[in-house]
């Protein structure tokens, strides 16, 4: 395991072999970056990629979005979500489609915590409810990461944890001498995404050693504990995060807040939803 533990700290192989993104993708990124770019000419872009388009509408219209088979459109899709969230949905439908094996239960996961993210953001009355979904999304990407370029050391990571008893990120600190936060924090940097994102994705499990993202990281804490006990999907281990009580005191979740929140993604949960 040492050899494997040195290649990725050295981290080359995850920028020689990450999947590619695909290239009507970049380039509506590459097209978004000008503010002259209208929603036709990217709607334009994406909708040349047949499966780039079909995925998106998949997305859009999952029941978890909000907007069930009511998104038709490319351009439809464009205008109700913006292109921001629409990026992002496509980044991580792209890395996860890329990963080898079954992501099915880590993606239900990730999609369940940006949800909960989402809903939070909302009882609470924030403002910043798109960029909170976005972060519940790709918080547990660095896993996929992992599972693509080092199969071996993803299962050697599920097995410790499960044999062990030890939570996963320190099976993957064992294995891997990091975590999938840090995987997900480089990944969010290599993307270009907000420095806000990159560092809920880096501290979503300890979101009181990020100060200046201390809300977005408590957020996703709080979205991600929530997701995994409604056992929704599957985030890899088999014990539900630690909460860190900082989360709770910083995001002035109290009780009656609280129920509402788990009132309204329990009702997006059911089973046989999404
Ligand atoms: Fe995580
Ligand atoms: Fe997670």
């Amino acid at each position: 395991m040492s050899d494997l533990q040195t290649s990725f700290q050295g981290r080359w192989i995850l920028a020689k072999n990450l999947p590619a993104l695909p290239a009507a993708l970049q380039e509506a990124m590459r097209l978004a970056q000008n503010p002259n770019t209208t929603i036709a000419e990217l709607a334009e872009v994406i909708g040349r990629d047949q499966s780039l388009a079909g995925n998106m509408l998949k997305i859009v219209n999952a029941p978890t979005y909000g907007f069930p088979g009511r998104i038709t459109s490319v351009h439809n899709a464009l205008i109700l979500l913006g292109f921001n969230m629409i990026k992002s949905l496509l980044l991580a439908a792209a890395i996860f489609e890329g990963a080898s094996g079954d992501m099915s239960g880590l993606w239900r996961h990730s999609s369940g915590c940006a949800v909960a993210c989402r809903e939070l953001g909302i009882r609470l009355n924030m403002k910043n409810t798109d960029e909170f979904f976005i972060a519940g999304l790709l918080h547990d990407v660095g896993k996929v990461v992992t599972a693509v370029q080092l199969p071996e050391a993803y299962m050697e990571i599920s097995r410790l944890a499960h044999e062990q008893d030890i939570i996963l990120p320190e099976a993957e600190e064992r294995v891997l001498g990091m975590t999938h936060t840090h995987i997900g924090a480089w990944l969010a940097e290599r993307w270009n995404l907000p420095a806000t994102l990159r560092d809920a994705l880096a501290h979503h499990h300890h979101p009181a050693s990020a100060p200046p993202a201390l809300t977005i990281a408590s957020i996703v804490h709080v979205g991600d504990f929530l997701t995994c006990l409604f056992e929704y999907g599957n985030h890899g281990e088999d014990r539900v995060p630690m909460l860190d009580p900082h989360a709770f005191k910083h995001l002035a979740l109290d009780r009656h807040k609280l129920g509402t929140v788990v009132d309204a993604i329990g009702a997006i949960f059911e089973p046989g939803k999404a």
